[in-house]
């Protein structure tokens, strides 16, 4: 790779955390540019965000970056960092287990665009942050704001404000 690297960082981002942030300067830091992909569907359930507003967060949080951009795909990640004529995947390791799946995951891209996954070492003190127990944290009531940007705690909180979440009483 040389000094004219174009990295992509994809993800569901729903919603972006302090963890993905931290992914994403450290990456801005190393590679020339840096785009972050957000997934159009995520494949595990109905998004908390919409598409717009998952880029329109990240877009605040790294306002500040001049070499990053953010930009949606659907369908294969392989055929997107393709199309883009990007030269690298970043990916963050939190945890072992992410290193199993995410190990055949970047064989199969390689295999199929050619393109290598670099990953970085989540900073241990987001070692236990992800989207899926964030959402799971604030719909129970919990405190979120040490996890997520401030962009998307203001977000979360009006959609809270707009559909209030309803929890059963306990007997
Ligand atoms: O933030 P997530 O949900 O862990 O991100 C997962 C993502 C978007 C990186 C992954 O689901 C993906 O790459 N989806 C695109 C579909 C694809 O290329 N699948 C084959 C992977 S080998």
């Amino acid at each position: 790779m040389n000094g004219g690297s174009k990295a992509v960082y994809p993800g569901s981002f729903d919603p972006l955390t302090n963890g993905h942030l931290d992914v994403i300067r450290r990456s801005a830091a190393v590679f020339e540019m840096l785009t972050v992909a957000v997934v159009v569907n995520p494949q595990k359930r109905e998004p908390m965000f919409s598409l717009e507003e998952r880029k329109a967060m990240i877009r605040e949080c790294i306002a500040d970056l001049s070499n990053v951009e953010v930009m949606d795909f659907r369908g294969l990640l392989a055929d997107f960092v393709r199309e883009i004529g990007a030269d690298v995947i970043v990916k963050g390791l939190r945890v072992v287990s992410d290193f199993e799946s995410e190990l055949s995951t970047a064989l199969m891209n390689r295999s199929l665009s050619g393109v290598d996954t670099m990953f970085l070492m989540s900073d241990a003190k987001y070692s236990f942050v992800s989207s899926s127990l964030i959402k799971e944290v604030f719909v129970l009531g919990g405190d979120v704001s040490g996890y997520v940007p401030e962009p998307v705690l203001r977000m979360m909180n009006s959609q809270r404000r707009a559909v209030p979440i309803k929890r059963s009483s306990s007997k």
